[in-house]
């Protein structure tokens, strides 16, 4: 049985990538722990049907069609909590794709810039509509969903990697710049959790990244949602611009 955050309930939170995987895992357990959620994804109809089955009242919840690489579409989901129930609380940013896994020679210009648009591109256009509104009522939690692709580089995932590295980088930079101001800025880097994105690569990559596993299994989404619950909560106080491991050992920094 997951413990619940007490300081989280009556707290505005949006989720990016939140229709599966581990953003589904996160936003579930947000709002277990008594937060009002934007489930954001560019599948509309699959966030739509997972609000459903977790709020049938819908008092607590919105699903909304978010392409976090546009900025128009980033800012009407911000939009849509502020007007609802008065403002942003928390910004778990988790969308994102893996990309084709190919050595770089054979990487096109578009496996480069989508990869780098949706996973560095997206953090930082979301963060830029939500912080003016963290910053009007002085407090806020920003959770980045890097990887431990960023932190050590994935060979056969250069683009994943470089994009995930950028996300550490916007992280400690964004946490430094805010820091005074009641809103903390953390990244955690998981290593490979059971999820759809496994799809995209191929399976002697899967196999690679976890026979670097020292507990030499995958991670569950519910694990990475256990500490993102914690990064978005008052209990979390004096860290900032940090970076969280959740990679079964692999990372020991
Ligand atoms: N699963 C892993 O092994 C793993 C490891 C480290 C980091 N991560 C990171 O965790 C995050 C979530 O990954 P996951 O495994 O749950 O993936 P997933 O493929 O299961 O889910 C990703 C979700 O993001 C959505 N999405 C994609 N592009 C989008 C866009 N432009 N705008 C809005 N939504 C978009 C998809 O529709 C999907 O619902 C990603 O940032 C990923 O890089 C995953």
């Amino acid at each position: 049985m997951q413990q619940e955050s007490e300081n989280i309930t009556g707290r505005v939170a949006i989720v990016t990538g939140a229709a599966r995987g581990i953003g589904l895992a996160v936003a579930t357990r947000l709002l277990k722990d008594g937060g009002r959620v934007v489930f954001g994804d560019l599948d509309g109809t699959e966030a739509e049907r997972r609000v459903g089955l977790l709020d049938s009242s819908g008092d607590r919840t919105m699903a909304l069609v978010l392409d976090v690489t546009r900025p128009a579409s980033v800012r009407a989901a911000v939009d849509a909590p502020v007007d609802r129930w008065g403002g942003v609380d928390i910004l778990v940013n988790n969308a994102g794709i893996a990309g084709r896994s190919l050595p770089l020679p054979e990487l096109t210009d578009d496996d480069w810039r989508s990869v780098l648009e949706i996973d560095l591109g997206g953090v930082f256009y979301c963060c830029r509509a939500v912080v003016p509104h963290m910053q009007r009522q002085g407090w806020g939690r920003i959770v980045n969903i890097a990887s431990i692709a960023g932190k050590e580089g994935n060979p056969n995932a250069i683009p994943y990697s470089a994009a995930k590295a950028g996300v550490i980088g916007l992280t400690k930079a964004l946490g430094k710049e805010l820091a005074t101001q009641g809103i903390l800025v953390n990244a955690v880097t998981p290593a490979v959790i059971e999820t759809d994105i496994l799809r995209q690569v191929s399976p002697e990559h899967v196999k690679y990244m976890v026979s670097r596993i020292p507990m030499g299994r995958t991670g569950r989404a519910e694990e990475v949602a256990a500490l993102v619950a914690w990064l978005c909560s008052d209990e979390c106080s004096f860290s900032t611009g940090a970076v969280f491991d959740i990679s079964g050992g692999r990372a020991t920094y």
